[in-house]
């Protein structure tokens, strides 16, 4: 797995019987050059074709070193792995207009010769063809482990983006869509600021003050009040539209606007929980969330959630048994064992598609 922060190639080793348990877990970080070229194609750009298939081929040996590293760590020989699971990098997501598409990059040929393992990929297209977004895809995971029969729950992953799923306690169907920015924006403009790649544990967003007007500018982007299915991307969140939203605010300090964004990512997320919530019983709304991805390590992310939610619990999916770093990769293990058993892996309530399919395609090892 490699999300939209571009941060690292996540692999986790997981067992899938009744239940998944997870063996360990490794990841490679992504060096900025590589970084700088990913987001180089993140965007229209000169020599596209030529740009986008090398990286892609880097990209499928970088992820094939991931899980060769896993196999050697876990001293597990690679010809005992059923199969890989590999998201790929998005480089392009366009789910609206006439041939909607969206991109992963990291070839699984290089990936299944390389470790000689069977490799399921491309998981988004057949939901798109099947005239879904395409995303988000976790939900349908969400749903099969976190699945609680007596309480409404939310399960929020703050990546580059970040999703919400509504897991109902009934069987009224799964909700789920990107709420928006996680750590996108908070990631440029630390690393602008400061040349950190990251805002760590949100210490110096918490060391600001939250500028009203700034945050009611960031709020009135029209995505945000999108009714679902919908997905978002670098292509709408960057730093373009950033610097265009700060064109007005440049006597704030540059802290400020760190914590200002970190409050943009929280109104955000609990506005979608109160979307969610629009759907429910009012006796029997959302009682506890529970955060994944890098955004649960944001102690300043999580305080403010918690303070924006005070009747709803806040805490990491540790609580209900998966790391929040490695929900995200344990998801795309996941669809790849229902990719191989024939089984759909998209729910249409998520992302609009007419039917549920089996997703991606299967790359055969050796
Ligand atoms: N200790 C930390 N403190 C604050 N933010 C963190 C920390 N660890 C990770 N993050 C944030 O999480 C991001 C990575 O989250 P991740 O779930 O991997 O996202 P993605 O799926 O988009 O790759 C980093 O870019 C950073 O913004
Ligand atoms: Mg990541």
């Amino acid at each position: 797995m490699s999300g939209t922060s571009i941060d690292a190639i996540d692999a986790v080793l997981i067992q899938i019987s009744d239940q998944i348990s997870i063996i360990d877990s490794h990841s490679i970080q992504i060096p900025q050059t590589l970084k700088d070229t990913i987001l180089g194609l993140c965007s229209s750009g000169e020599n596209e074709i030529q740009r986008a298939f090398k990286l892609d081929r880097e990209l499928g040996h970088l992820f094939a070193d991931a899980a060769l590293a896993l196999c050697t760590k876990t001293n597990t020989p690679p010809n005992t792995i059923s199969a890989i699971g590999s998201h790929g990098q998005t480089i392009r997501h366009a789910p609206h207009g006439k041939n909607p598409f969206s991109l992963q990059i990291a070839d699984p040929n290089t990936i299944a010769e390389r470790t000689g393992i069977t490799t399921v990929a491309d998981f988004r297209r057949r939901d798109i063809a099947a005239g879904g977004q395409g995303a988000p895809l976790v939900p349908a995971f969400h749903e099969d482990v976190f699945k609680d029969g007596n309480n409404n729950r939310a399960i929020i992953n703050i990546g580059g983006m970040a999703n919400i799923t509504l897991v109902p306690k009934s069987d009224m169907p799964t909700l789920g869509f990107d709420t928006g920015p996680g750590n996108v924006l908070l990631d440029y403009w630390v690393y602008k600021q400061k040349n950190q790649k990251f805002d760590y544990n949100g210490e110096w967003a918490a060391s600001g003050k939250i500028d009203t007007s700034l945050l009611n500018t960031l709020l009135s982007e029209p995505y945000l009040t999108l009714q679902p299915p919908k997905s978002t991307g670098r292509e709408r969140f960057n730093s373009d539209w950033l610097e265009h939203q700060l064109l007005n605010f440049s006597h704030l300090s540059t802290v400020d606007v760190q914590a200002t964004l970190t409050a943009f990512t929280c109104q955000t997320i609990t506005d979608a929980v109160a979307m969610c919530n629009s759907k429910l019983e009012p006796s029997d709304l959302v009682k506890e969330i529970y955060i994944c991805g890098g955004g649960a390590k944001n102690g300043d992310i999580m305080s403010r959630l918690q303070t924006r939610l005070p009747n709803t619990k806040v805490a990491s999916t540790n609580e209900i048994g998966i790391a929040p770093d490695l929900v995200e990769s344990v998801a795309f293990a996941w669809l790849a064992h229902r990719t191989i058993n024939r089984l759909s892996g998209n729910l249409t309530s998520v992302t609009g598609a007419q039917a549920q399919r089996v997703l991606g395609a299967i790359y055969c090892g050796n």
